[in-house]
């Protein structure tokens, strides 16, 4: 396997300082056109001068028809990073579009605003300007991902944002995840993302590009309605006992591929944290997750569980032996065919979240 940041040190250094490259958001952003007409967008951990996600929204503000850009700047602490955010005060900006004709965002165009403060997303003067944005779409600092997202669920904020996707098993995140509240966006190639750093890359030769960080786990996370998550997982296996044993602490099958869920079990089953990926709400529901803290947070649902001298805490034990972060879903009882299309566009969709 290539080699990648090691994101769990990352996040203790607070290593936030990289940035999304265009191509990755124009992939991304070109699944929720329709969603930006007449709207505010804030990118609120975003410095104008390196952000990707303030040129992406600048120079496509006419085509998607946006109504307000609001992009704010994080006057950054600590001087080693490499973040160039070494101007004396934190800045946002607001763009109403372009009004030369020339399409193209000039300076005289772009209104620039001194904040009081530093600038960080949860300080007053970010949160006013929060609640003035109908989608936010940023990368934001990874190091604060929960406390990001318990913003903008609290505001009620339409989003979308990259994050790693280890923040499934967090406890504050689980549920978000588990209630459909959240879901995965279409993410990144092979689940792995290259991001403009001065940081080491440790990704093998191959994976290696000049002046990036080769970032695995990645992913964009929504609460927009897309297609993607309505598609049915075609599933071609099915069940026996041996080739998919119980868990010794869970009254679940253990599954190691999420391609390889048997289509014709109805039980509980424990399947990888990549299953979200896949995730179609019509097909599956989820029950819970066995990772380190699930039993103290009862997050195996109504799966039935027996404490394990191995499970330190929720993990699912197989053999005495403990495996990696599980979800515990169910299939549901419809038949594939019943299972809802969805054509890009108008129209309502079956388990929207509430818009
Ligand atoms: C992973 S980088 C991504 C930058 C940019 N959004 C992009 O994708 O190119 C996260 C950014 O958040 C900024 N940041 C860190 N802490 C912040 C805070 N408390 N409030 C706002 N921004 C913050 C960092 O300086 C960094 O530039």
């Amino acid at each position: 396997m290539a080699g990648n940041i090691n994101l769990h040190a990352a996040n203790k250094a607070k290593k936030d300082e990289f940035y999304t490259q265009l191509v990755d958001i124009e992939n991304e952003l070109k699944h929720y056109k329709h969603y930006f007409k007449g709207k505010t967008v804030l990118c609120n951990c975003d410095d104008p001068r390196i952000s990707n996600f303030f040129h992406y929204f600048s120079y496509n503000f006419e085509q998607l028809g946006l109504k307000k850009l609001i992009t704010t700047c994080y006057k950054n602490q600590n001087r080693d990073l490499f973040s160039q955010n070494d101007s004396e005060r934190a800045i946002w900006l607001e763009y109403y579009g372009d009004r030369n004709g020339n399409r193209v965002p000039d300076p005289e165009e772009i209104g620039i605003h001194y904040f009081n403060g530093d600038g960080d997303f949860r300080s007053a003067e970010c949160i006013d300007l929060l609640k003035e944005a109908d989608i936010v779409v940023t990368n934001p600092p990874f190091s604060l991902f929960r406390e990001y997202v318990a913003q903008l669920m609290k505001y009620e904020k339409k989003f979308v944002i990259i994050g790693n996707q280890n923040a499934i098993t967090n406890k504050d995140f689980f549920p978000l995840i588990r209630d459909n509240k959240i879901w995965l966006g279409y993410g990144f190639k092979g689940g792995a993302g290259h991001f403009i750093s001065k940081y080491e890359d440790v990704a093998t030769a191959g994976d290696h590009r000049e002046g990036m960080i080769r970032v695995s786990g990645v992913n964009w996370f929504t609460n927009l309605e897309i297609p993607k998550r309505h598609e049915g997982l075609i599933l071609y296996k099915t069940y026996n006992p041996e080739e998919y044993p119980k868990y010794d602490n869970y009254d679940a099958i253990n599954i190691d591929k999420t391609s390889e869920i048997p289509m014709d079990y109805d039980g509980f089953m424990g399947v990888p944290i990549t299953f979200m990926d896949k995730y179609n709400p019509e097909q599956f529901e989820i029950l819970g997750i066995c990772a380190g803290n699930s039993r103290l947070n009862k997050f195996y649902g109504i799966v039935p569980y027996t404490p394990h001298v191995e499970d330190r805490g929720g993990c699912a034990v197989l053999n005495n032996k403990r495996v990696y972060s599980r979800i515990l879903i169910r299939r549901r009882q419809a038949e594939p065919h019943q299972i809802a299309t969805y054509e890009q566009g108008e129209g309502s969709l079956p388990m929207a979240a509430d818009e």
